[in-house]
């Protein structure tokens, strides 16, 4: 390591315009995979760069996601981290892997297969009041925002007409800084009171939902979820799948439409559809953090022992464009298969939702593709305006024209 690698870098790195990397990600990787960083928090922690390294790290079920250890890296000092720290879901071991084992096995294939046409229906109807009201209009508002919200409503067993409610909820403990602390305890209270007496219903008289099957599970192995948890578990699912899936959406289209060569390609061959979508989460640029871990023992890395008591930060995105990984890294391939992006994360927290989130990226773009073939970005894509989250950055608007 250099003199200057030793004085931590500011992390984030600061995001160029428009939806391109920091130039940091390919220094990093190639001069320092092992760099010293300094967070918001104004703790230092490790920043891994590489594919291989990040994978290893985050396959390793010895290292836990949570940072509560007393010298764990503090990332921010905002809400974030107090909800996920405040929840009675196990967030390592056996306990996690069994809630794991709960929800992911209602996420099958043929599960998804039965959502998809819901979720077109729900895209169509989203982009016909779009319609009405356009062009130009921003997609981020009119159609990106509330389509997750409303997915999960349904995988959920809540009904239409209170999804809107759900999305009001959603948004208000989601944008942190915009709504006053009082606001978000008021959303957070009526979520959990509507949300105890949803599961009291589903109790009763189940549906064909996510939420009715764990309320009412009875397996040996298994157990059953508490209250506590199933509150915990509706609340969860909402925070892991609304704003990502959001912003994975604008940062789709607009890595298509930075370049309509790859609109028309898609338009010409909508069997391009599965690969593309792979292909823009390999490529998002927009998830400036990545994933932190806590190292409970020493742990030998790009060629470096880290001690025991270090936070790394392992960033996905800059992985996922490792040329060591990924034939002509830095250029998008909408037919590229196979693709081994670790997008969803990867090991014992790899991402629950992976198969919905891909069944509503194909839903919402076949969609467009079909309804709005001249669809182009109506701001020129330097000035798409990005929003900073913490985990999952993505756009604050998508102007587009057609
Ligand atoms: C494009 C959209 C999405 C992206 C990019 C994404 C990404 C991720 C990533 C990277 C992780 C790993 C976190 C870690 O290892 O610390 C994760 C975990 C998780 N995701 Fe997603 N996700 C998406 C959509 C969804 C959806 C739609 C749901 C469910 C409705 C969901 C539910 C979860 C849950 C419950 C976890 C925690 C798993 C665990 O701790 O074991 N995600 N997601």
């Amino acid at each position: 390591m250099s003199e200057t690698e030793r004085t931590p870098r500011d992390y984030p790195f600061p995001v160029p315009e428009g939806i391109a990397p920091p130039g940091e990600w390919a220094e990093l990787r190639q001069g320092c995979p092992v760099a010293h960083v300094r967070l918001p928090s104004g703790d230092q922690a490790t920043l891994l760069t590489r594919y291989d390294d990040v994978r290893r790290v985050l396959s390793d079920p010895r290292f836990p996601r949570d940072l509560t250890a007393p010298d764990a890296a503090r990332l921010t000092t905002s809400r974030v981290v107090v909800f996920e720290e405040a929840s009675p879901i196990p967030m390592s071991g056996e306990g996690h892997q069994r809630w794991r084992r709960l929800i992911g096995r209602w996420f099958t294939v043929r599960r998804m297969l039965r959502l998809k046409p819901r979720i077109e229906a729900m895209a169509e109807h989203l982009v016909d009041e779009m319609t009405e009201h356009g062009p130009p209009a921003d997609m981020v508002a009119a159609l990106n925002f509330p389509l997750p919200v409303w997915v999960i409503c349904e995988i959920l067993g809540v009904p239409d007409s209170d999804r809107d409610k759900f999305s009001h909820w959603s948004s208000t403990r989601l944008s942190f800084g915009r709504y006053s602390a009082e606001e978000i305890e008021t959303a957070t209270g009526e979520y959990a009171e509507y949300f105890t007496a949803h599961i009291a219903k589903k109790r009763a008289d189940p549906g064909d939902d996510l939420l009715s099957e764990l309320a009412n599970v009875v397996d040996a192995e298994d157990g059953r979820l508490s209250e506590v948890e199933l509150l915990a578990t509706g609340q969860g699912l909402l925070m892991a799948g609304h704003e990502t899936t959001s912003n994975q959406l604008g940062k789709m289209f607009a890595q298509l439409l930075a370049d309509r060569t790859r609109w028309e390609a898609l338009l010409a061959d909508t069997g391009l559809v599965r690969t593309a979508v792979e292909e823009t989460l390999r490529m998002d640029a927009m998830s400036p953090f990545g994933l932190p871990r806590y190292l409970t023992e020493p742990f030998e890395v790009g060629g470096e022992t880290l001690p025991a008591g270090t936070t790394v930060i392992t960033s996905l995105a800059a992985a996922n464009r490792d040329a060591d990984a990924f034939a002509d890294a830095e250029q998008i391939r909408l037919d590229r298969s196979p693709n081994t992006h670790i997008a969803f994360g990867v090991g014992p927290h790899s991402c629950i939702g992976q198969a919905l989130a891909r069944t509503e990226l194909q839903a919402v773009l076949d969609v467009v593709l079909r309804r709005l073939p001249t669809l182009d970005l109506a701001v020129p894509v330097e000035k798409l305006p990005r929003r900073e989250g913490m985990l999952v950055g993505g756009l604050e608007a998508l102007p587009v024209k057609w």
